[in-house]
């Protein structure tokens, strides 16, 4: 007799573009997991309803993409540490009446560039652009990671100011706040955690942070050579990157969470890394 296969899917809305099933596919056929999953299009202003009936219908786990991430925060019944900085959820699990939440990105990232870019931030000078959810995440992370120093430099100073506030009640690491006019030393690691790449722009940062040896990161996943990239190669700098590893390791970490097992990333980012073209 064969039992049906667990069920997990990723909401979000819109859904078509999500990578999420194809990951979790080739994590689950790479472990011999006997799992589905699929992609469920959110209806807006219906999350809990429809999370409830999901897990009426015996979902045991969900990823949660934009716009649901604070509403995953606020339907679930246990918050992780990750969860609660952040101030957002992008994994679920559910046991019983009991949804525990988790949110992987930051740790997803600093994996990345930690494993697969080969930069430790240990000592290292740390720039990360941007003071939205995605910066929130990934802080206490990276902050975990001992740089010498981790810049949070944003458009709106008095949002950098505040998670900086926020990061230094949880981490004694050398963590400042910063204008981007005020930026002047080069940094190890430039990491865009801004959304200016969705409007065609470039967090306006000063040539003089890039350095030609510098990792610089753009979180965002396959948007090509983004303002963001190209300024900085066009200042020198020759490491650049996009956030497909980001993706299949926040992915593998949700995998873990759910199977006890832990997938090798390898082959989901040899399979969707979409090369950067610059001419
Ligand atoms: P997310 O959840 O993706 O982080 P968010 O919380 O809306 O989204 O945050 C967006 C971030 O991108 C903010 O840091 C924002 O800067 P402000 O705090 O000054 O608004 C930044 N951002 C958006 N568009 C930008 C642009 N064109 N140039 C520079 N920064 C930009």
């Amino acid at each position: 007799m064969t039992t049906a296969p667990d069920r997990y899917a990723v909401i979000g809305n819109p859904i078509v573009q999500s990578k999420s099933p194809i990951i979790h596919g080739l994590f689950a056929a790479a472990t011999g997991q006997q799992m589905e999953y699929t992609k469920v299009e959110g209806r807006i202003g219906e999350f809990a309803k429809q999370l409830d009936e999901l897990r009426a219908g015996g979902m045991r786990g969900m990823n949660v993409t934009a716009p649901f991430k604070l509403e995953a925060f606020a339907y679930a019944t246990h918050l992780s540490e990750s969860a609660k900085l952040a101030g957002a959820v992008n994994a679920l699990k559910f046991e019983g009446g009991e949804v525990h939440a988790q949110n992987f990105d930051g740790v997803g990232l600093v994996n990345d560039i930690e494993r697969n870019q080969k930069t430790p931030m240990r000592g290292k000078r740390v720039l990360l652009l941007g003071a939205g959810g995605a910066v929130r995440g990934a802080l206490l992370p990276f902050a975990r990671s001992e740089p010498a120093v981790l810049v949070v430099a944003n458009r709106t100073l008095a949002k950098a100011e505040e998670l900086v506030s926020m990061l230094r009640t949880q981490s004694s690491v050398n963590v400042q706040a910063c204008s981007y006019e005020d930026l002047s030393e080069p940094f190890d690691v430039i990491v865009n955690g801004t959304s200016a790449s969705l409007f065609g722009e470039a967090p306006p940062i000063p040539t003089a942070v890039y350095s030609p040896s510098a990792l610089v990161y753009e979180m965002a996943y396959g948007k090509g050579a983004t303002p963001f990239l190209r300024q900085a190669k066009a200042a020198g700098a020759t490491r650049l990157v996009d956030g497909v590893g980001m993706l299949v390791e926040q992915a593998a970490l949700a995998f873990e969470w759910w199977r006890g097992v832990r997938p090798s990333t390898e082959q989901a980012i040899a399979q969707l890394a979409i090369p950067i073209d610059f001419s």
